[in-house]
This record gives C-alpha cells, sequence and structure tokens, in this order.
C-alpha cells in the first residue's frame, strides 16, 4: 500500500519551494511511517533548496520533526504503532569502526530508509538529511526514530532532531563543559542559543553570550547566559578575557561557522582551554593562523557534528529535563506556521527575528 500525503518539496536550484502531493510507501523491513506533528525550519533545509548541499533535485525538505509512528515493518523492534518520537539523522549502524569501538555517536554508516518516496508522476525525492518531515507522513528507517514522553510538545520536542541538539550537544557532549566551568559562545542564533541552555545544563559558572545582533543577546539572557558582548560595539576577545580574570573562558563555542568568528573563539579561550566549532562554513572559506600559537596555547580545538549527539541516550533525557523545567525548549519556538508558509519563514531567516519557525501540522 502507498500513502498520498501533502508535503513541502524543492524542485529545482533556488526555486521557491512548492506544497505537492506525495506518494510513500507503506514501511518495509527495518522501516517506519511517522505521522509529523511538527518539524522546524533549519538553515539546511535552505541550504538544499539554494543547491548547496548537492544537486539530487527534488528535495524532499524538513528534518527537525516530531510524530507518531503509524506503522513500522518486519524485524523493528524498538518502537511501535502509537510511540511518540523524535526523528534524527543519526540511527547508528552497529557494526562501522566507530560503532565497534563504542563511539557510535560518530558512527559513519547512518541508516535511512530503503525504499523511495516519489512525486504523483513517479519521481524520486531526496529527503532533507534522509528524512524530510515538511509532509503529513514520512518514511524513515525505524533506528532514525527515538521514543520520547508523549507529554512534551510536538514543536519543541521535534527541535532536538537538529539545530538544538546540535547547541547542546556542542556544550555538553563535545566541550565537556563541567560544573564551575567559564563558557563563551559565539553566535545565538538557534544552534548558540541551545549552546547557552546546554553549558547551563552542564553547571557552568559563567556563561558569556557573543552576538552583533542585541535581539539575539536578549534571548540569550533568558537562556541563561550570565554576561552579553555585542561584538559590533566591543572587541570580542577583549570583552571575553575582561569577563575571565584577563584569561579567557575554558570552553568557547563557536556558532556563526566563519573564519573571523573562529579567529575569536581562538584567542577568547584560556591556555589550555578548549574551542567547538558548531557552525558550519561554506567550502571557500580558510583560516589563517600562526602555528605558534595552535601548539603554544595547548588545549583542544574540537568540531561539533549534530553535538557529537547519541539520539537514544540524548533525546529522552533531554525531553525529561524539558518536562522537569529545567530546559526552556519552548523559547526556542518563535512562531508556529503551516505547511505552507516555509518559503515565508525562508524569508524572515534573513531578517534575524526568529530562534526558529515550527511547521505544526
Ligand atoms: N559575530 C557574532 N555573531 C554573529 C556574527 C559575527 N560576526 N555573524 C553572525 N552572527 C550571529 C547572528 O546575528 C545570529 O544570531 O550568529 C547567529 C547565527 O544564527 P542563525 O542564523 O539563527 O543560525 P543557527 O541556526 O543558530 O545556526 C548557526 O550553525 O547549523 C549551522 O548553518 C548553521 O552555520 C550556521 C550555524
Ligand atoms: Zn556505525
Ligand atoms: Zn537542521
Amino acid at each position: 500500500m502507498t500513502h498520498q500525503v501533502r508535503a513541502v518539496v524543492a524542485r529545482g536550484k533556488g526555486a521557491p519551494v512548492s506544497l505537492e502531493t506525495i506518494v510513500v510507501p507503506d514501511p518495509g523491513p527495518g522501516e517506519a511511517l511517522v505521522k509529523i506533528e511538527a518539524c522546524g525550519v533549519c538553515h539546511t533545509d535552505l541550504h538544499y533548496r539554494e543547491g548547496g548541499i548537492n544537486d539530487d533535485f527534488p528535495f524532499l525538505l524538513g528534518h527537525e520533526a516530531a510524530g507518531v509512528v503509524e506503522s513500522v515493518g518486519e524485524g523493528v523492534t524498538d518502537v511501535a504503532p502509537g510511540d511518540f518520537v523524535i526523528l534524527n539523522w543519526r540511527a547508528v549502524c552497529g557494526q562501522c569502526r566507530a560503532c565497534l569501538r563504542g563511539r557510535p555517536w560518530y558512527c559513519f554508516s547512518t541508516h535511512n530508509a530503503k525504499q523511495k518516496m516519489t512525486l504523483t508522476d513517479g519521481t524520486e525525492l531526496s529527503p532533507a538529511l534522509g528524512i524530510g518531515a515538511f509532509a503529513e507522513k514520512t518514511l524513515v528507517a525505524a533506528g532514525q526514530c527515538t521514543k520520547v514522553d508523549r507529554t512534551a510538545s510536538a514543536a519543541a520536542a521535534g527541535l532536538l532532531g537538529c539545530g538544538v541538539m546540535a547547541g547542546i550537544g556542542a556544550a555538553i557532549n563535545t566541550g565537556n563543559v563541567g560544573r564551575g566551568d567559564s563558557v563563551a559562545v559565539i553566535g545565538c542564533g538557534g544552534v548558540g542559543a541551545a549552546a547557552i541552555a546546554g553549558s547551563n545544563l552542564a553547571g557552568a559558572a559563567k556563561v558569556i553570550a557573543v552576538d552583533i545582533d542585541d535581539r539575539k543577546l536578549e534571548t540569550a539572557r533568558k537562556l541563561g547566559a550570565t554576561h552579553t558582548v555585542n561584538s559590533r560595539d566591543a572587541d570580542a576577545v577583549e570583552a571575553i578575557r575582561e569577563l575571565t580574570g584577563g584569561f579567557g573562558a575554558d570552553v568557547v563555542i563557536e556558532a556563526v561557522g566563519r573564519p573571523e568568528t573562529y579567529q575569536q573563539a581562538f584567542y577568547a579561550r584560556d591556555l589550555a582551554g578548549t574551542v567547538v566549532l558548531v557552525g558550519v562554513p561554506t567550502p571557500e572559506m580558510k583560516l589563517e593562523l600562526p602555528l605558534l600559537d595552535v601548539f603554544g596555547r595547548g588545549g583542544a580545538l574540537k568540531s561539533s557534528w549534530y553535538g557529537d549527539c547519541l539520539p537514544s541516550r540524548d533525546f529522552p533525557m533531554l525531553i525529561d529535563l524539558y518536562l522537569q523545567g529545567r530546559l526552556d525548549l519552548d523559547a526556542f519556538v518563535t512562531e508556529t506556521i503551516a505547511l505552507d508558509e516555509v518559503e515565508k519563514a525562508f524569508e524572515r531567516m534573513h531578517h534575524g527575528d526568529v530562534l526558529r519557525s515550527v511547521v505544526v501540522l
């Protein structure tokens, strides 16, 4: 059997997205069919539409989603129909060299659905990050579904599926932020704001938010930043050093993805401190640093891919903290929109006045 549902499709490079009817097959072995309840709009969806990821148009966009499992294919035991799940793009294989070494959060061979979703004329769709959740229903590998507490709001929960998890994970997993640490976060969009929330969860004593937009700094404060720096008016490195006794922060998280902000992060950390790059650069960007400084300052320069998260470990834990009132995921939901408003949400992204627009179905 197949299902015909409405979905947001990017048909060609730079062209506005369109609402289309797509065909979703019943789940085969190892797959799950998920009825989507909410899906956040992420920069990566826009990058797909602009042809910045690859040329496999048409794309089925959307990948920060939560919903309910409708049916599962043969051999699926981890999730069952009726489960409330967050979709992830790290369904670990258990067999690659990372998994075998007990480091599944680096899995090099993650799973997606084997069957293709199509347009009604049979054209195969490429789902964004192997998910494709700006749709009433989508087909994924069962391992892409992580069951969490049903009482969580779907709009808030879905955000853990990508950007918010990337930010929280950059702090708690990659950066290893601990009790009493000083942390600086450069760039306080959805990802950076989540890094601030994550640093707080981890017990950081000082959390310095840096952005060029005062609106973002205000949200950063709500999420637990103890200090804010507008780096249009002030030198970010000097300001962070001043706020940390002249030394720099133990962990600096770069959530912009540009050479100049990376350089700030590099020099704004204390000796033997850690830099975490979670912002995503573009292919033409280059970084130049005195190698002697890289050596002499010691410490660790790390990058954080999806917050080095393990969905089965991190999603249920973070949803529990959310339901206990210790992690304000609702603060990331700036607006809820309908399926046919994704294009408008892309436009709003450029104005910088949203952390996340979330499609609610
Ligand atoms: N210095 C400080 N902050 C900056 C600078 C700068 N030079 N340039 C931009 N910013 C701020 C913006 O004002 C904004 O608040 O960085 C933030 C970026 O946030 P968003 O555009 O909302 O992006 P976000 O979803 O947080 O993602 C951040 O991670 O996933 C990647 O592609 C994404 O590279 C992007 C990054
Ligand atoms: Zn693996
Ligand atoms: Zn994303």
